[in-house]
C-alpha cells in the first residue's frame, strides 16, 4: 500500500510538473489532477491509521474511491477547515469515532464531478457541503449519497462555505433555541474569537442582540479586539476583566445576559454564570480548557439558572435533512446579505497539513486553517 501510494504521489508529481511546463495556473492543476485522480478511481487523502496525536498518526495517502452508485455524487473537495473536533477524533477522544483506517475531516466544500443516473437535484458544477459528520473531507475527491451533502449558493465566498456546516450552525440553533430573546437583549460568551464565537456575534448583529464577547489576554489583544468589533461584537473583555467588580458598570449600560454560550468550561464558565439573569441559561457546547464546570450553589438557588448542554451533531440527526437545508438557507442568505462572514482564516495549500495542524493546535492563533486543494 505504502509503496503503490508513494508509486502514484511520484505519478500525480510527473503530471503537475508537465502541466507547470505547459504554464498551468495551482487551480488548473488541481483540477487537471483530481480529474485524473477520478478517472484513476484513486485519490490523494490524509488518512490516519491508529489514534495518537494528529501530527505523528496522518498520512497523505493515495486512496481507492467507491464506484459511482445510482444515488452517489462524485466531488472535488475545494476547501476545508481544521477544527476542534476534528484534532480529537485523531487523538481518539471524541464521543463518536470512524473506523480505522479514517480520512481525517469533517467538514468543507465541494464541487460536484460527476452523478448518478438517479440523481436529480444536483448536478455538475454544484457545490455542496456535508450534511453529517465523517465523510472524511481532508481529501482530493469523495464518492458519496447524495443524501450526506446539502447543496450550496456557488456565489458565495469559498471559505464561507467551507466553514458552514458545523460552526454557524451551533451558533444559530443556540441563538433560536434556548431562551426566546428580542432586540435588545444581550448574549454572553467565551472562546469569542472560536469559530463559533464569531459566527455567534454575526449571527446575534443580525438579530439586533447585544454580545459580551470574552477572550484570553495577548500580547495583541487591541488588533483582535478591533477584529471583532469590525465583525459586529459590541463589548470584547478579557477573562481576567470578567471577575473584576468594574463588570456593574457594563451591566448600567447593556442588559444582564439572558443567554450565556460556554465554549471553554472551568473557571471561564463559573465566572460567565455569575453575570446571568435571574433565570437565564447558560448552554455548554464545547471544553477547551478541559475543565469542568462548575456551578455555585447559590446561583442555583437564588438565580435558578438553567445549565444546558448543545451538541449539533445530534441536532443534525434528531431534525433531518429539510430543517438542515432551511438553516443552510437562512444562514446562505445572511452570507449574501454581508452579515455572516468567513472566521479569520489561514489558507493552507493541502500538501502542507502538517504546518496547518501545527497552526491549530497552537494557543492564541486566532485563525481557522482552511486547506485548499
Ligand atoms: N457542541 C457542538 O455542536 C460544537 C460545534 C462546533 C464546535 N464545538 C466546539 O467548540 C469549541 C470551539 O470550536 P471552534 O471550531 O469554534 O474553535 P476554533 O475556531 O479552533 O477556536 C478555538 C478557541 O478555543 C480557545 N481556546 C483554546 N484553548 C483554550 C483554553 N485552554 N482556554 C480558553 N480558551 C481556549 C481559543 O482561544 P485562544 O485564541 O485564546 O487560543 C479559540 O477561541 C471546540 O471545543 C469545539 O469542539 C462544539
Amino acid at each position: 500500500m505504502a509503496l503503490r501510494g508513494a508509486w502514484t504521489q511520484g505519478r500525480g508529481l510527473l503530471l503537475l510538473l508537465r502541466l507547470q511546463a505547459r504554464g498551468c495556473q495551482r487551480g488548473q492543476w488541481t483540477r487537471a489532477l483530481a480529474t485524473s485522480a477520478g478517472a484513476r478511481g484513486r485519490c490523494e487523502a490524509l488518512v490516519y491509521r491508529k489514534h495518537g496525536e494528529p501530527l505523528d498518526v496522518i498520512h497523505l495517502e493515495n486512496v481507492k474511491l467507491s464506484q459511482l452508485g445510482d444515488f452517489d455524487i462524485r466531488i472535488q473537495m475545494l476547501a476545508a477547515p481544521i477544527n476542534p473536533s476534528d484534532i480529537n477524533m485523531m487523538q481518539g477522544t471524541y464521543p463518536i469515532l470512524p473506523d480505522l483506517p479514517a480520512i481525517g475531516g469533517n467538514e468543507g466544500v465541494g464541487r460536484i464531478l460527476e452523478v448518478g443516473s438517479k440523481v436529480t437535484n444536483m448536478k455538475p458544477g454544484d457545490w455542496v457541503i456535508p450534511s453529517g459528520t465523517g465523510l472524511g473531507t481532508w481529501r482530493i475527491e469523495a464518492v458519496s449519497n447524495m443524501n450526506t451533502f446539502i447543496k450550496v449558493p456557488k456565489v458565495i465566498p469559498l471559505l464561507c462555505a467551507a466553514t458552514l456546516s458545523v460552526n454557524p450552525c451551533t451558533a444559530y440553533r443556540m441563538l433560536y433555541d434556548f431562551e426566546s430573546l428580542k432586540p435588545g437583549d444581550s448574549v454572553i460568551q467565551n472562546a469569542a474569537n472560536s469559530g463559533v464565537g464569531q459566527a455567534t456575534i454575526q449571527i446575534a448583529k443580525a438579530m439586533s442582540l447585544k454580545t459580551i464577547n470574552v477572550i484570553r489576554d495577548r500580547p495583541d489583544i487591541q488588533e483582535l479586539s478591533d477584529r471583532l468589533k469590525a465583525m459586529g461584537a459590541d463589548y470584547v473583555i478579557t477573562e481576567e476583566a470578567l471577575r473584576k467588580p468594574e463588570m456593574k458598570e457594563l451591566f448600567k449600560v447593556v442588559p444582564r445576559p439572558r443567554l450565556a454560550l460556554n465554549g471553554v468550561g472551568g473557571k471561564s464558565a463559573t465566572e460567565m454564570l455569575q453575570h446571568l439573569e435571574k433565570g437565564g441559561t447558560i448552554v455548554t457546547y464545547g471544553g477547551m480548557a478541559k475543565k469542568p464546570v462548575t456551578v455555585p450553589v447559590s446561583t442555583l438557588i437564588f438565580k435558578d439558572v438553567k445549565i444546558r448542554g448543545f451538541w449539533v451533531t445530534q441536532w443534525k440527526r434528531e431534525h433531518g435533512q429539510d430543517l438542515l437545508q432551511e438553516m443552510i438557507s437562512q444562514l446562505c442568505g445572511f452570507i449574501q446579505e454581508g452579515k455572516l462572514e468567513a472566521p479569520i482564516c489561514t489558507e493552507v495549500q493541502f500538501q502542507d497539513y502538517q504546518t496547518a495542524l501545527k497552526a491549530t493546535t497552537t494557543p492564541y492563533t486566532s485563525s481557522k486553517q482552511i486547506l485548499i486543494m
